[in-house]
């Protein structure tokens, strides 16, 4: 669940802070993407050169860049930039700043202008975080839904022992995986997906296809398990390794075969999303053997195939959303407005041809989606990866309106 998650880290001045270049390293193991502020006080105990060289960004805990130029360094940027604004090493003072809304250092003007939720993992010494001050204050911010990751029981810096040293880095790091997971936006639902071709045999060696890859499908997959969902993945040949996290991942060739999963416990699912190149139409007679040059007929004879995605729309329930895909060779809005009502789906994402970067085989495209309600969002050319993000959010806005 770190995967691609913007994590804003902020370290106060305690011995603890040591421990913060090895939990900026784990996050970034798990996946996340760690920008550092610091109060003036932690730059005592570790240096931001440490955490810059760490995390590859410069660290901030100034409000000026370089005091010459009077260049400043802003504050709500960094406050809207993270998923989460996690402050570990989290000292007394920074808990009483917290509550008090006080704006002293830069780290706690980040606090102020962040919009993302905070968490702290606070590290001091036993009596100091028993003090009834201190607990007052971890109360305030749990009633303003401040995460609090407890501190472990220990020999402390004083010599004393207790509880008040930090959460190991990789306890923090758990402790957020599980945290994301249980607020990801689509925690609860089962997601069904088809990608890839499909390969349509006329004799035991040669097929008809297409030159799906399987890419946009695969992207799909991903940001729906990033997205909390339990992902079932039914995917053609393709030469892709299984995205991580889908909880069922079925290889199949044919659109015959495609349909049979796809109908597997089809109504047990709250989402259904068809990105496969499903062939249209096989070869009437296909044989088991491999046909020699000279048995080879002039003409193959087609028959339609199932079509996985109508089969959907036709069975669906008002739980279900249905979401298709059309790809183009022109400007296709004509027909994906067809699809969408013929197959009867939520929404269609069109991705034409005609856009240099988009369709089969790229790692971008460029789509379109047309809802039932008759809106349409066209979207700028990206990444499949990042086309996968937009759809997946556009589906929130459609479940959540
Ligand atoms: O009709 P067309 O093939 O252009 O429709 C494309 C959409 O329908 C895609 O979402 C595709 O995955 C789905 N489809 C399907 N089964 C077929 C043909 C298309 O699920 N046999």
């Amino acid at each position: 669940m770190l995967h691609n998650k913007r994590i804003l880290l902020g370290i106060t001045g305690s011995i603890a802070a040591y421990k913060a270049a090895l939990l900026a390293r784990e996050l970034q193991r798990r996946g996340a993407e760690v920008r550092v502020v610091m109060t003036p006080a932690a730059t005592e105990f570790i240096t931001p050169l440490t955490l810059a060289t760490l995390t590859g960004h410069p660290v901030s805990s100034d409000f000026t860049e370089n005091k010459d130029s009077g260049e400043w360094t802003n504050h709500v940027e960094l406050g809207l930039w993270g998923d989460v604004f996690l402050i570990a090493p989290a000292t007394a003072q920074t808990l009483s700043a917290f509550v008090a809304g006080s704006c002293d250092n830069f780290l706690q003007a980040v606090h102020l202008s962040s919009r993302c939720p905070v968490v702290v993992a606070p590290a001091m010494d036993l009596d100091m975080f028993s003090h009834p001050a201190t607990q007052s204050n971890l109360n305030d911010l749990r009633s303003r839904k401040v995460g609090i990751i407890e501190p472990d029981n220990g020999p402390l810096a004083s010599g004393l022992e207790g509880k008040g040293r930090m959460a190991e880095p990789a306890f923090i790091a758990d402790w957020l995986d599980h945290w994301f997971t249980e607020r990801a936006p689509l925690k609860g639902k089962k997601v069904i997906l088809t990608a890839g071709p499909t390969h349509e045999p006329i004799d035991a060696v040669r097929f008809i296809g297409n030159h799906s890859t399987g890419k946009m499908g695969y992207a799909l997959a991903v940001a729906l398990v990033e997205a909390g969902a339990e992902v079932h993945l039914i995917s053609g040949p393709v030469q892709l390794p299984p995205p991580p996290g889908v909880t069922s991942h079925v290889k199949v060739q044919t659109a015959e075969q495609m349909l049979d999963a796809a109908m597997m416990d089809f109504h047990s699912f709250d989402i259904a999303i068809a990105t496969a190149a499903v062939a249209d139409a096989r070869p009437a007679n296909q044989s088991k053997e491999k046909l020699h040059r000279d048995e080879l007929p002039d003409a193959i004879q087609m028959e339609s195939t199932p079509d996985i995605l109508a089969t959907w729309g036709s069975l669906r329930q008002p739980h279900q959303t249905i979401v298709g895909f059309a790809l183009e060779s022109d400007d296709g809005i004509a027909s994906a407005m067809s699809k969408l009502n013929r197959k009867n789906l939520d929404f269609i994402v069109l991705n034409s041809m005609a856009h240099p970067g988009a369709g089969f085989g790229t790692d971008t495209n460029q789509i379109t989606i047309f809802g039932k309600d008759g809106n349409s969002h066209k979207f700028d050319l990206k990444s499949k990866a990042d086309v996968a993000q937009d759809i997946v959010a556009h589906l929130l806005k459609h479940l959540y309106p």
